[in-house]
């Protein structure tokens, strides 16, 4: 056999039975090294006693076992290195190091408007009122003829409105559910109609063109402003965990007559005085009265045999007293760090 042939064989059976890294590396040294087995034979061999026709077969065949050994070897040395590296992978996926710190989940906030909205349903669900929604997008009737607001009312004007192309508007107060609830079930009713309200207005930071109300109507016999007064005591005091002093004051609203402020002793200073309050140790809190006596007649209720009261909640006003938020437009923000902080208290 020619040694080129011997060689070839030699390196083939070496490669076939090394696996790892190093052994594939010392076949290298063997075979291609300074001192290796192709390097010596290209040495040892006289090419000057050779006749020119031998001289340049062993030179071709030289070559060739040569370029033949890097490419075997080189590649025997890439599947090595491959091997090694799943190996590793394989290691590491196995081992649990349980020194390392876990992964954090973040857990969902509920906005505070939704937490007042949530509390403030509960509490009225216990006093026996129904909770109900309405539309967003209004009827002028409903959220003013039907309220005893005549188109050249000027008490149109306390609320600035955005009107759609269609001639529906954006609602403006929630109090245009209760013509529309009276129309569906009658009297006696009990119902609360939290929402979303709409006003052309401009923003700084007490005034939003969106913000939130609490709609309240109660329909029975005989209710008067003693059951007003009651309900509106119970409600503030679940809101605000504790005994709160109240007081009327007289406030038009053409829905309702008489009609009401009812301010709530500030509770931040408990009616001393103080910046919340403006000094005056009260805050306007719930704007109130008892159902004119027009309203039920648009929902079909007779004035004669019912009477109720209303009251018209900013749930958006709420939530800043409760949880001292001092500017309104954060309400709308989306800025999570503003969401997160208010405790859910389900
Ligand atoms: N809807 C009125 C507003 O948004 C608030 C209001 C006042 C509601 C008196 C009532 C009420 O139910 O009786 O300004």
């Amino acid at each position: 056999m020619e040694p080129w042939q011997e060689i070839r064989n030699e390196l083939q059976a070496a490669l076939g039975s090394a696996k790892r890294l190093d052994e594939v590396e010392q076949i290298r040294v063997r075979f291609l090294g300074r001192k290796g087995k192709i390097t010596l034979l290209a040495k040892e061999t006289g090419f000057s006693r050779l006749t020119p026709e031998d001289r340049r077969h062993w030179g071709s065949q030289l070559n060739s076992l040569k370029r033949w050994a890097e490419e075997s070897i080189e590649q025997a040395l890439a599947e090595a290195r491959a091997r090694e590296a799943a190996r590793a992978a394989e290691a590491s996926r196995a081992r649990l190091d349980v020194t390392l710190p876990g992964i954090e989940r973040r857990v969902g906030s509920l906005h505070p408007i939704s937490l007042v909205q949530m509390e403030l349903e509960d509490i009225f669900q216990g006093m026996g009122f129904m909770v109900l929604t309405g539309y967003e997008v209004e009827t002028e009737y409903y959220n003013f003829d039907a309220l005893n607001i005549p188109p050249d009312h000027p008490a149109r004007d306390m609320q600035d409105t955005f009107w759609l192309d269609n001639g529906m508007i954006l609602r403006t107060h929630t109090s245009a559910n209760q013509v529309r609830a009276l129309e569906e079930f009658g009297a006696p009713l009990r119902a609360i109609f939290p929402g979303r309200c709409f006003r052309y207005e401009a923003m700084d930071a007490s005034h939003e063109n969106t913000f939130y109300q609490l709609e309240g109507l109660l329909v029975d016999r005989d209710i008067s402003v003693a059951n007003l007064i009651a309900v509106m005591k119970a409600l503030l005091g679940e809101v605000f965990h504790r005994e709160v002093k109240v007081r009327l004051r007289p406030g038009f609203f053409p829905f309702v007559e008489p009609g009401f402020e009812l301010d709530q002793q500030c509770p931040f200073c408990d009616g001393v005085g103080c910046s919340v309050c403006k000094q005056s140790g009260w805050i306007e809190l719930i704007p109130c009265g008892l159902v004119h006596p027009k309203v039920l007649e648009y929902g079909r209720v007779d004035p004669t045999q019912f009477t109720g009261f209303a009251f018209g909640m900013g749930l958006t006003r709420l939530a800043m007293l409760k949880f001292g938020i001092p500017d309104i437009r954060l309400f709308n923000s989306g800025d999570l760090r503003f969401c997160e902080q208010f405790p859910v208290v389900l």
